[in-house]
């Protein structure tokens, strides 16, 4: 062992012995001798022996000797020999077996003889300090096996090991404090050493003058003091005065990080953070950091305060320690994983709304953005963490790192293949969108073509991060072009299978958002997210509020869809060129397009009616572009058929309705336009002899198609006149709704103010109307009146 200071060799032996006599000359002898009835010789046997063992000692493969002893059966007698009555013979045998316990060989040998009890037994207060050095040195090599460990505690080792630990001779603290090391490895013994006193004694070793002695102290509360009840015993024994000695004294610097460990163990409880930081030892805990240092007790130091910081109250107290300070120098400490630890610790105090502007003003965001760039994964992932901690609900620390340049890195971070890394750049890059100027610098910095791989990811947490953050982004335009040309809405559209209910609820805020542009929302259409979207709304699990808005807003971009799902279209749905009817679509049905639905065979369904009022002319010039492409006449492009009869009434209705100025007027005579344009006034009781079956068979046929403008139905009841109504007043922009009901019906339902604006008997409330197309065109029937309702039911 070696002293702090001076080197010094202690002889094992402390006795002096005669050389051996000459008649002993052979070491079969020897062994033989083992089995004297003389106690002499049985003595000086025994001590030949050992000397003969320990020769092996100094060399590389020293159990030479031992392993010849061994084969010449000494080991028997020599376990035989330690219970002997004779003082001097027990003694010599104690220390011969001492030494043979070293050899991996010995040992396998011994697990044939039962000899841990007579062991413990030399453990005792009667025996002499050499037995119990030899005893104990015997009892660390076998300690290292599990076999023994168990043996050695259930003897009861631990209770005389643990009295030992203060005896007078250091090499019998340092044996005794090795097995026990070797024993707390296993609960029982580590609880044991605990309830049997074992914490003071350690504890005083930690003062012991042989470094050695100090680190095996050290590492041995390390283990205990995994226990809750070691850690309250340490405590009470002033524990933690003796790690800050420690700790204070730069002469122990190598003993540092241990100690560091064991101040970690047991400050996980509220109770010792109190009193350590009462005895001022936050505060040391602090200065200890700065100190110029071992970085390995550094990055101890760093992580116990991270642990402290683990507690919402006790994050307080680091707080009003300036604990911010300390680790913003130590982004800039030259050690890598000083500088983790320390990102570590900066995410952990960022849950403390004040250590968020406490580590901006202290210059600390510029410090992390510079980690970004630096080679190392685990410091990279621990800055993406630091800033996402920061920047969350900070909108001043959001502005710090896009001053520091730190998004256009961190949009780079998103094409890394660590997972934690992409996650904690997306989840900063989405916190600091939320403002305009910085959302628009991180688009021009390539963040959406950067977020399409992530999109396709495996990790749930990339996943969640990165459709929050595109959801973000997308409220900009070109955001959403970008993503339409960087593909990036195919796999947005899958994450909507997912069965992750933040993936799935993030990923509907972005098609919400997405599905504003019209190009978009057919692409995503396209990809069927519709259908995805009308599942989820089938289970009661699956559907929430953000799936209900992401369908709603894509329904919205296609009111041919919305009305054939829906039923339903309001005021401000307005039915353009290429709207169709295609009849109500069951919820869990795709709605085909209107060139699938031209292109079947002609059948006997109801017709799909659609709307065109663009002229050829209009058109021509596509048109010929569209042939020039077009190289043979199959592939012509699909073309809606041209409506003359809807763009004629159209016309009419822009040049006799537009002009009149009363509300109620405009609404009747627009019911007459499309009254006349259908067939007249039908009365009620003869509308079963209405031909308009007839004549929409006719017109299939004649067109060759299932799919008929409709300018060309001249016989039309409900369903057709009420879409033929809302078409018109679209296109002169008056605005009214389009509701199916069953069997046919559908009507348009119309808002005004009723009464006479002079005589001031304007009500603040407009009324709801619905307008007669069919029986007495033009009259305006109050909604829910039984006129009303008899319209619009059978
Ligand atoms: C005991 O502490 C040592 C470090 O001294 C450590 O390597 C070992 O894993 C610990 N053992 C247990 C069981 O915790
Ligand atoms: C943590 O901080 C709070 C508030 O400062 C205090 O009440 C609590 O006792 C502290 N706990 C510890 C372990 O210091
Ligand atoms: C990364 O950090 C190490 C350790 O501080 C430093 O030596 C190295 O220069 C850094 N690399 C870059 C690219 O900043
Ligand atoms: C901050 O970082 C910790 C990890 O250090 C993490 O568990 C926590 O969720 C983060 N908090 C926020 C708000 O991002
Ligand atoms: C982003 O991902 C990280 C894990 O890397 C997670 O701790 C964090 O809570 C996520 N942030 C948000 C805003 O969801
Ligand atoms: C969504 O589900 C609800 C409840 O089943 C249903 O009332 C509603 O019509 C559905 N919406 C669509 C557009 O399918
Ligand atoms: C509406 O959806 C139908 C069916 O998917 C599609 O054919 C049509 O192009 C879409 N129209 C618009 C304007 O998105």
């Amino acid at each position: 062992m070696e002293k702090k200071g001076k080197k010094e060799r202690k002889t094992p032996c402390k006795d002096t012995f005669e050389p051996l006599t000459a008649e002993c000359k052979t070491l079969a002898t020897i062994v033989l001798l083992l089995s004297s009835p003389e106690e002499d010789i049985l003595a000086k046997a025994c001590e030949a022996i050992h000397i003969f063992a320990e020769k092996g000692l100094p060399l590389l493969l020293g159990d030479e000797n031992k392993v010849s002893l061994l084969g010449l059966g000494a080991l028997e007698p020599l376990c035989q020999l330690i219970t002997h009555v004779n003082k001097l013979v027990r003694r010599n045998a104690v220390m011969a077996l001492g030494i043979m316990a070293n050899s991996g060989d010995v040992r396998i040998a011994l697990k044939k003889i039962d000899v841990i009890p007579s062991i413990i037994a030399k453990l005792s207060l009667e025996e002499d300090l050499v037995v119990h050095e030899f005893a104990t040195f015997c009892l660390a090599s076998l300690s290292l096996d599990f076999t023994w460990k168990v043996q050695i505690f259930d003897n009861k080792g631990l209770p005389p090991l643990i009295h030992l630990l203060s005896s007078p001779d250091p090499d019998i603290e340092k044996n005794s404090l090795e097995t026990i090391f070797n024993l707390v490895q296993d609960s029982q013994s580590r609880l044991a050493v605990h309830t049997l006193g074992g914490i003071p004694p350690l504890l005083d070793l930690l003062k012991s003058e042989f470094p050695v002695i100090q680190m095996l102290a050290l590492k041995t509360l390390q283990n205990v003091t995994i226990d809750k009840d070691s850690c309250n015993t340490f405590r009470e024994e002033q524990g933690f005065e003796k790690l800050m000695d420690i700790l204070s004294n730069t002469e122990f610097r190598d003993l540092h990080a241990e100690a560091l460990e064991v101040v970690a163990n047991c400050l996980r409880d509220s109770e010792s953070l109190q009193l350590i930081h009462k005895g001022g030892g936050l505060k040391r805990l602090m200065e200890f950091v700065l100190t110029p240092n071992m970085p390995e007790n550094q990055c101890s130091a760093v992580k116990c305060i991270a642990r402290v910081a683990q507690s919402s109250e006790n994050r307080t107290l680091l707080h009003e320690q300036n604990v911010e300070t300390v680790l913003v120098e130590l982004l800039s400490a030259a050690d890598i994983s000083v500088k983790t630890a320390a990102c570590q610790a900066v995410s952990v105090m960022s849950l403390h709304q004040d250590s968020k502007d406490s580590f901006r003003d202290l210059g600390g965001i510029p410090a992390v953005v510079q980690l970004l760039s630096n080679e190392s994964l685990v410091l990279r992932e621990a800055a993406t963490q630091a800033l996402s901690n920061l920047t969350h609900s900070n909108q001043l620390n959001a502005f710090a790192v896009y001053e520091a340049e730190g998004h256009e890195i961190l949009v780079q971070q998103l094409y890394g293949s660590c997972a934690r890394t992409v996650a904690n750049s997306a989840a900063t890059l989405g916190n600091m969108a939320e403002q305009e100027v910085i959302r628009c610098s991180i688009l021009s910095h390539g963040a959406i073509p950067a977020l399409v791989e992530p999109l396709k990811s495996t990790d749930t947490q990339v996943l969640v991060n990165s459709t929050l953050c595109l959801a973000v982004l997308a409220c900009e335009t070109g955001a959403r072009a970008e993503l339409l040309s960087a593909r990036g809405l195919h796999p947005l559209v899958n994450l909507l299978h997912t069965y992750q209910k933040e993936v799935l609820h993030n990923t509907c805020l972005a098609v919400n958002v997405c599905a504003t542009d019209v190009p978009t929302a057919v692409e995503m259409c396209k990809f069927g997210a519709l259908e995805i979207l009308q599942q989820i709304n089938q289970s009661v699990n699956r559907r929430s509020s953000f799936s209900k808005l992401a369908m709603i807003s894509l329904l919205n971009s296609n009111v041919s869809v919305k009305y054939s799902l829906t039923g339903h279209l309001a005021a401000t749905d307005v039915i353009g060129d290429g709207f169709y009817d295609a009849g109500k679509v069951p919820a869990a049905q795709r709605v085909l397009t209107l060139k699938e639905l031209s292109t079947q065979p002609v059948n006997k369904k109801r017709p799909i009616i659609f709307v065109n009022t663009a002229t050829e002319n209009k058109k021509e010039d596509d048109k010929q572009k569209e042939e020039a492409r077009a190289e043979s006449p199959a592939e012509k492009p699909w073309k809606m058929m041209e409506d003359v009869s809807l763009q004629i009434l159209v016309k009419v209705a822009k040049e006799s309705i537009i002009s009149l100025s009363d509300e109620r007027e405009r609404w009747a005579s627009l019911a007459r336009l499309v009254n006349e344009a259908m067939g007249g006034a039908v009365e009620m009781e003869k509308l079963h002899k209405f031909p308009w079956v007839l004549h929409l068979s006719e017109l299939k046929f004649q067109l060759q198609s299932n799919v008929v403008p409709i300018g060309l139905i001249n016989r039309g009841i409900y369903c057709h006149r009420a879409v033929l109504f809302k078409c018109v007043a679209d296109c002169i922009g008056m605005s009214c709704s389009l509701v199916r009901g069953e069997y046919n019906r559908a009507w348009n339902e119309v808002l005004f103010f009723n009464g006479n604006p002079s005589r001031n008997e304007r009500p603040s409330q407009p009324c709801r109307y619905i307008v007669d197309l069919m029986h007495q065109p033009g009259s305006l029937l109050a909604a829910s009146t039984a006129a009303a309702v008899q319209y619009q039911t059978i």
